[in-house]
């Protein structure tokens, strides 16, 4: 079958799973309610739900017990979205070809649905435990997605982000920057697939090592977007970087070496896989297409 009718069923599949476990909208806490769906709604590539889900059937996983990690997983990936829109941080207006949350239901409700979808991504994680088992490996996967979501993870990459908006970086601090505010919960979507399903810690480990290649190789190709994309496109306003005047991998090095950075550190991760007993194409195909995605 095609990649792209293959994509686009996955995702519709994703969406329904994700759609599952989302809040009602009742009572008096519709409004936050509201606010938490209408961002997950919005659209977006379900990349993260996806690699945990591909990476979980690699290791053979076929169990229930993913689709709460699924669907926390984008509530915590559209969480630091919103957050990542909000006047103190980026401060930009369109997000999946929406009105940002804060644009639409006003700041305070975009800092509180923010905080109420990374809760309720653990409150959801939690009832993993009753579909498997396997508890000791639903205790080790919350662990690493909260480890990859805090401080020395995706919220520690975005700290260092926003305080060095203007000020010029070398290399080594942008590494960090991108290793942490996006790698992170690319790492943390491959290894919870991969515990979840059994694998080994030294398997488990070499899948962290791909995901971190992927996920700088993912920031890159954003910032070369944000630089010759448009906003139809991209669903979001091009330009931002600029306009906040970070230092990316685009005005360090130039559009050319960016996208060979792009290409290097794909090729890197999907030597990891040839390393592998199990194998799974499609994964493989999802990650080379990303190299010259174009959203
Ligand atoms: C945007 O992530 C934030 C970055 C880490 C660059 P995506 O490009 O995966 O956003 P959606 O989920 O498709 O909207
Ligand atoms: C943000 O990076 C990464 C996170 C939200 C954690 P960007 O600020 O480049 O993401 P976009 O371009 O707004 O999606
Ligand atoms: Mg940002
Ligand atoms: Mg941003
Ligand atoms: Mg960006």
């Amino acid at each position: 079958m095609n990649f792209q009718k293959t994509l686009s069923d996955k995702i519709n599949e994703i969406e329904t799973i994700i759609e599952s476990f989302l809040p009602e909208e009742s009572g008096f806490t519709a409004t936050v309610a509201k606010a938490m769906n209408y961002s997950i709604r919005a659209g977006g590539k379900r990349l993260r739900p996806m690699l945990m889900q591909e990476t979980y059937r690699l290791f053979g996983g076929d169990e229930e017990v993913i689709r709460p990690f699924m669907a926390a997983m984008e509530m915590i990936h559209t969480h630091s979205l919103i957050h990542d829109d909000l006047p103190a941080i980026d401060n930009d207006d369109y997000r999946r070809g929406h009105l940002t949350t804060h644009k639409v239901f006003g700041e305070a409700m975009g800092i509180l649905s923010g905080d109420a979808l990374l809760n309720y991504a653990y409150e959801v994680m939690l009832r993993a435990a009753n579909l498997t088992v396997h508890t000791d490996r639903v205790l080790l996967a919350m662990k690493v997605m909260a480890e990859k979501t805090g401080m020395y993870g995706m919220l520690g990459g975005q700290t260092v982000d926003v305080e060095n908006d203007g000020k010029p970086l070398d290399r080594a601090l942008l590494d960090y920057i991108y290793e942490n505010k996006t790698s992170a919960l690319i790492e943390a979507a491959m290894m919870t697939g991969a515990i979840l399903a059994g694998a080994e810690d030294s398997e488990v480990a070499l899948i962290e090592k791909a995901a971190k290649n992927i996920g700088i190789a993912f920031q890159i190709q954003d910032d070369v977007l944000d630089v010759i994309s448009t906003d139809e496109e991209l669903g979001k306003p091009v330009h931002s970087d600029e306009k906040n005047h970070k230092v990316t991998y685009v005005t360090l090095l130039g559009l050319e070496a960016a996208s060979k950075e792009v290409k290097r550190r794909s090729d890197d991760a999907l030597l990891v896989f040839e390393s592998l007993k199990g194998e799974n194409p499609f994964l493989e195909e999802l990650i080379r297409s990303l190299i010259n995605r174009r959203k």
